[in-house]
């Protein structure tokens, strides 16, 4: 059988085409030659299948879209305090190249908007390191993102150079606060170098899957960031990403999102998925035209909103049985799917409910797939009560799901592997 999605994505495309309006970026003399018409769409899984339609190959520069990748890179080399003292995490409302920086302390308001980026390009690789050595940082770290080797466009970058008295500015400003303790020049340069690394849309799409996937890149498997700083990138892709029209884009497409000049749009839903789209006309906000459009449809079509709050948590209790010989009484909690905090709240509560006269109670959790942190703490917690109560507790663990279960003061719980052991006791 022929997968689906390929089609789908082919017809999306289809009915995205009729937005015509916009215009290419011209601020960069290189960027106004860009095909208008050029449409280009990705969706990558968490377990790192891609699927492309229209113009998925065609490389063009990332720019802005860089800017998520290296503030994770700088949360990784100098951890989230080094990175908060000079850059913070508040939407400022205005418009990408805006000198929107905090009044009194100097710091830009996000890693998003230029100044930001600007400051954030700084903070890539270790302190005291030089352009060029922070430069192979970038490149190499996007690299991993990509899961390829990443070359700049140099005609890009010349052209954005020529051109970038702005961003000039808004280093300098950011040098008379400290912010920048360098050359505003070098940095910009370097800044104005990461912009310019050429990416496909299916490039994108696998680097926003690996900010959905906690920072595993899902095609080599490569743990190229930390999930806490996946998190941070995420959330702060949610308020600022989309720059002055960001909360218009979380009411109504709901994806962390990041939108490029060049006119590629990226995407990453926690967990699920990383999109990518390419249409280089623009809207007023620097955001593709097609690619907003697109998104919004695929949001609606596939359900990806953030705040559409997933379906009741009730099924990860497959089923209950009690058995009683006469002697003793037993419970058993069959488990399935994932335990976080609220199917474990479903699971207290059914045992709180129903573990009143029971001798023994048994937590079946062969089909639990998995447990996240706050989940074992639950569950364990559960035991270490039941048994202060006097209940003997047993895990049915074949696979080790819950690895080293080892309950706070006064809780105990046995492990049996198979079927017959369980039975034999
Ligand atoms: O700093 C600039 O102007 C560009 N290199 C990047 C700007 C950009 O992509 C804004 N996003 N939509």
């Amino acid at each position: 059988m022929k997968s689906p999605i390929p089609d789908y994505l082919a017809e999306v495309l289809g009915d995205s085409a009729h937005a015509v309006e916009g215009a290419v970026a011209d601020y960069i003399p290189e960027l106004a030659k860009a095909d208008p018409d050029r449409f280009g769409v990705a969706l990558s899984t968490v377990d790192g299948v891609v699927y492309a339609a229209g113009d998925a190959d065609v490389e063009f520069s990332i720019q802005s879209i860089s800017k998520p990748f290296v503030y994770a890179l700088a949360l990784a080399d100098r951890g989230l305090d080094g990175v908060l003292a000079k850059v913070g995490v508040e939407p400022s409302g205005d418009a990408f190249n805006e000198l929107s920086l905090e009044p009194g302390t100097g710091r830009p308001r996000n890693p998003m908007i230029n100044a930001g980026a600007i400051a954030t390009h700084a903070l890539a690789g270790m302190a005291g390191w030089g352009a060029a050595e922070r430069m192979e940082r970038v490149v190499a770290g996007l690299s991993e993102f990509a899961g390829r080797p990443l070359r700049v466009d140099e005609a890009v970058c010349a052209s954005e150079l020529e051109t970038a008295h702005r961003n000039l500015a808004l280093a300098h400003m950011l040098r008379s606060y400290q912010i920048l303790d360098e050359e505003p020049t070098a940095v910009v340069e370097g800044y104005t170098r990461q912009c310019s690394l050429l990416v496909t849309t299916r490039d994108l799409a696998v680097m926003a899957a690996t900010l959905a996937n906690g920072g595993r890149q899902p095609v080599t498997g490569r743990q190229v960031i930390s999930p806490r700083v996946a998190r941070q990138v995420l959330s702060v892709m949610t308020t600022c990403g989309m720059y002055d029209a960001a909360g218009d884009w979380v009411t109504t497409v709901g994806i962390p999102a990041k939108s490029g000049v060049a006119g590629g749009l990226i995407g990453a839903l926690p967990g699920q998925v990383g999109v990518a789209t390419f249409s280089p006309r623009l809207d007023v906000h620097g955001n593709s035209v097609r690619g907003v459009h697109l998104f919004g449809r695929m949001s609606e079509d596939m359900g990806l909103h953030l705040m559409d709050v997933p379906a009741p948590s009730r099924s990860v209790l497959r089923k209950v049985r009690t058995f009683d010989d006469g002697h003793s009484t037993a419970i058993v909690f069959q488990l399935q799917g994932s335990l976080g905090f609220t199917t474990a709240e479903v699971v207290v509560r059914a045992v709180v409910e129903s573990t009143e006269r029971t001798d023994r109670v048994i937590f079946d959790i062969e089909r639990l797939q998995s447990v996240d942190r706050v989940g074992r703490v639950m569950l364990l917690e559960v035991v270490r009560r039941l048994s202060l109560d006097g209940r003997e507790v047993l895990f049915l663990d074949p696979d080790g799901v819950v690895p080293d279960p080892v309950p706070g003061d006064g809780g105990a719980v046995r492990v049996v592997r198979t079927r017959e052991e369980l039975r034999a006791r």
